[in-house]
């Protein structure tokens, strides 16, 4: 396992996506969705950074992988949904990779109504996308590597590391059973 992306490398570019939303959002009224589980560390840290009044939600996206890569079905659990018809609605994810948790979570709120939706995620994994959709913001563009950390997990292992790291193949073949 290696270091990819220092901590302060994280606090800088979380500072800018901060300022990037309080400038966009200002005048209007934004609800933060987080994407559960990976985005917790990345909501907890953005939103102690907005000036502007906002409400903060949870949308929960879990894609069925087989092996420790490969995206399978998504699972969209909205139990905790605050009502977003008529807000404008930020989705934040920890890591845009073949852009399917995104654009399914785009399909699913958009009968609700709100009055747009946008997306922000932590990382971006060049050369993987398999949707049209962008995300309007990335803070840090990335190489085709298995990453965890700063929320991002192997199999719900690393989330509380403060910094963003590559698994090397031996770091995933110590949690095969
Ligand atoms: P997508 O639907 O393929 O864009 O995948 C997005 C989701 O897959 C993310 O929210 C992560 O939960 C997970 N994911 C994709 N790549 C990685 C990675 O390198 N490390 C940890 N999780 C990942
Ligand atoms: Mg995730």
């Amino acid at each position: 396992m290696y270091e990819l992306i220092s901590a302060e490398q994280i606090r800088q570019g979380v500072a800018q996506l901060a300022a990037a939303i309080d400038d966009y959002y200002r005048q209007k009224p934004l609800t933060l969705l987080g994407v559960m589980t990976g985005s917790l560390v990345l909501v907890a840290d953005v939103i102690r950074q907005l000036e502007i009044p906002l409400q903060v939600g949870v949308i929960q996206a879990r894609s069925y992988r087989g092996a420790a890569t490969s995206p399978g079905e998504l699972a969209i659990h909205d139990g905790e949904l605050p009502h977003v018809r008529g807000r404008h609605v930020l989705l934040v994810d920890d890591i845009y990779d073949t852009g399917r948790t995104l654009a399914g979570l785009y399909d699913h709120l958009r009968p609700l109504e709100p009055a747009s939706i946008r997306s922000a995620v932590l990382l971006r994994k060049q050369g993987r996308q398999q949707v049209p959709l962008e995300p309007d913001y990335v803070v840090f563009d990335i190489p085709d590597v298995f990453v965890v950390g700063y929320g991002l997990d192997y199999r719900d292992h690393y989330r509380h590391l403060s910094y963003v790291a590559a698994l090397d193949p031996q770091d995933i073949e110590q949690f095969q059973e």
